[in-house]
């Protein structure tokens, strides 16, 4: 026997041109289409730059391929190991764990915007006096970590920039210069301040 509804009609075929009704529903219901480029505009050390980029662009891969400043250094890929930090609109992050369209409009400060070979920035020039880098990969994550760290607190005690610098990891120097530079950088900066 055929099922009829409770209105004792025949249910009514929903498909094609008879359900102009029913095609608008699924519309309204339905997955918009995936996204997957996106134009950002961002500064980078006070340059602007507007790029269309993958969606899954890590904003360290954006900064090292599409801007050109291989300053930044990718090591871990996990956030662990700081090498790749750098500042978004002047805070420390890791720019392996963002993609480049979560910075879009942002103000982004990479290790290239310190200083020159010829003019190195204070904090630069601690870690060189001091021993601070070795084979010089973590660097640029610890320098843009203690440039924001000495912003913040220009004067901090050795235990305090040790626990600072806890997130960034070097298996070179054995940290001593490390910390040795950055105490050395906060008098440096502190003496600029004040002259
Ligand atoms: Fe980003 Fe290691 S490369 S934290
Ligand atoms: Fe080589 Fe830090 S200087 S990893």
């Amino acid at each position: 026997m055929k099922k009829r509804t409770t209105s004792g009609k025949r249910p009514r075929r929903i498909d094609g041109a008879t359900s102009h009704r029913a095609i608008s529903a699924r519309g309204r219901n339905a997955t918009p289409p995936l996204v997957d480029r996106k134009e950002i505009t961002l500064r980078v050390n006070g340059n602007t730059h507007v790029a269309t980029v993958d969606v899954r662009t890590t904003l360290v891969d954006f900064i090292r391929e599409q801007v050109g400043l291989t300053g930044t250094h990718v090591g871990c890929e996990h956030g662990v190991c700081g090498a790749c930090t750098i500042l978004l609109d002047r805070e420390p992050v890791r720019s392996c764990l963002l993609f480049a369209v979560q910075a879009d409009g942002a103000e982004i400060s990479t290790v290239e915007s310190l200083g020159t070979p010829e003019h190195l920035h204070p904090v630069q020039e601690a870690f060189r006096d001091h021993h601070g880098l070795q084979c010089g990969f973590c660097t640029p994550g610890f320098l843009m970590t203690t440039v924001a760290l000495l912003h913040d607190r220009p004067t901090l005690s050795e235990a305090e920039i040790r626990s600072a610098l806890s997130g960034n990891l070097c298996r070179c120097t054995g940290y001593q210069g490390i910390v040795e530079a950055v105490l050395d950088a906060a008098q440096r900066l502190r003496a600029l301040t004040h002259s």
